[in-house]
């Protein structure tokens, strides 16, 4: 087989249903600049070794540059008959720089530690982006917190009516899940900088080669610390997927509020017209087809992360094929937030609010009805108590059509002693949002607080 890098000790080539099924080429193929990356590093610890001499060294270096060109301009590429990336790689050295120096850079090292290294090269540049783009997220969320800093919406539990809000701290609660992802792929990427080349097939190089200055050429700080668990696990990898699916799952819970918010019935927000679509047949339709892409799109993720798990689950050391499986999910993990960030960002950051809809809509469903039985609990009334006549304060709103705020105080009295006509005195939104004032609360005061929190946060990573 032309090219292949295991012919000896086969008498035929491969049957042509195995060369199709080994095939990786379709999707490894990406990890053409970070091989080539890697096999320069490599020719230098090749160098330091002895086994390229100070005349090679600088050929085998421009062999490669030509190589790398070759792929950059899409001259050279993968043929049906390549297994991997690696193979079509070295098939084009060896046309590039002979087979005499071509055939030398194989030595010390395996496909086994270089896909281990290569995975991770990518990952690492692809979390950079990522982490950038939800940065911008978070840019954008923060952005309407402060534009919105005055504005009070109903606050939901059960999706019911509980307690009215800030909308800026409403907003704020999806960017610190945000910024906890953020975190999470500063902590990965501790993980990810150990380079594993070097460590060969699976039991380390008896050729004296310097892993380390690998993986300094690499980029990477550190070596890993054991060649079998290098090349056999992936791990690394899955705790990618599940941060990447976090960032999805968290797109997602926003991606639904905003798709209710945008409905007739909410009515809190209006998307910009550069952010929505059409459609083909309903000419009014504005549909928030970003948010359910991000829905949709977050289910994809989850589906990649756990297709990853399934995968390496009981593999035995070391490097088993299996492993070729781990690129493509991850990559398209990596496609589809790429894709999907910015679009989602740009609906954010257009999104129009309806305060005065908030507004209106924050009082109702007696979500005042907290600070009533709070109210009572400063008079001295045990909270027990509290929420009993602020419950039957409720029922007996709700029976006559009123308010809270609206009753006679003889109507108060009549429901408790205890309700005084001071009670009407905290029955505002404006109130009972300024009185949630403890930490982490919804009151104006400590919401600029955390704004500044998130924003130092954010800065820091
Ligand atoms: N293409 C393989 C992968 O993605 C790497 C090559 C290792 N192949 C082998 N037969 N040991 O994991």
């Amino acid at each position: 087989e032309a090219g292949a890098l295991w012919g000896g000790r086969f008498a035929s080539g491969p049957s042509p249903e195995l060369t199709a099924l080994s095939r990786s080429t379709q999707f490894d193929w990406q990890l053409a600049p970070y091989d080539i990356a890697g096999s320069r590093a490599h020719a230098r610890a090749l160098h330091a070794a002895g086994y390229l001499d100070d005349a090679e060294l600088p050929v085998m270096l421009d062999a490669l540059e030509a190589l790398e060109q070759g792929v950059v301009e899409g001259r050279l590429t993968a043929a049906e008959t390549d297994e991997d990336v690696h193979s079509a790689l070295e098939r084009h050295l060896m046309a590039i720089a002979g087979p005499e120096l071509g055939g030398k850079l194989r030595a010390g090292r395996s496909r086994n530690d270089q896909i281990a290294t290569l995975v991770r090269l990518y990952l690492r540049d692809h979390g950079r982006v990522i982490a950038h783009l939800v940065t911008e997220l978070v840019d954008a969320i923060a952005g309407q917190a402060t534009r919105h800093d005055r504005a009070v919406m109903p606050g939901r539990t059960h999706l019911q009516h509980a307690q009215p809000v800030l909308l800026a701290h409403h907003l704020l609660a999806h960017a610190w899940p945000l910024v906890r992802d953020l975190e999470r792929l500063r902590d990965w990427s501790v993980r990810a900088g150990a380079s594993p080349y070097g460590s060969g097939a699976l039991a380390g190089s008896s050729l004296g080669l310097d892993p380390a200055l690998v993986a300094r050429e690499l980029g990477f700080d550190r070596t890993t610390e054991n060649s079998i668990d290098a090349t056999a696990s992936r791990d690394v990898v899955a705790e990618f997927a599940f941060v990447t699916a976090s960032i999805g799952i968290d797109l997602s819970r926003l991606a639904e509020e905003v798709i209710l918010w945008n409905t007739r019935e909410f009515g809190f927000v209006r998307l910009d017209d550069g952010y929505s679509t059409g459609s083909s047949i309903m000419p009014q339709k504005k549909n928030p087809d970003i948010a359910e892409l991000a829905r949709g799109k977050a289910g994809r993720l989850i589906g990649n992360l756990t297709g990853l798990l399934a995968t390496f689950k009981g593999l035995p050391l070391a490097y088993n094929r299996d492993l070729q499986e781990d690129k493509e999910p991850v990559f398209d993990t990596v496609t589809q937030l790429e894709v999907l960030l910015p679009a989602f960002t740009g609906m954010i950051a257009t999104l129009e609010f309806d305060e005065d809809r908030l507004a209106e809509l924050a009082p109702q469903g007696f979500s005042l009805a907290t600070d009533v039985a709070e109210w009572l609990v400063k008079q001295g009334v045990p909270f027990r108590d509290a929420h009993e006549i602020s419950g039957a304060l409720v029922r007996f709103c709700e029976q006559n059509g009123l308010d809270l705020d609206e009753p006679t105080d003889e109507q108060y009295v009549e429901v408790s002693p205890h309700l005084t006509p001071e009670i009407r005195g905290v029955l505002t939104v404006e109130g009972s949002i300024a009185s949630r004032d403890g930490v982490g609360g919804t009151a104006p005061a400590r919401v600029a607080e955390q704004l500044a929190a998130l924003t130092a946060r954010v800065r820091e990573l």
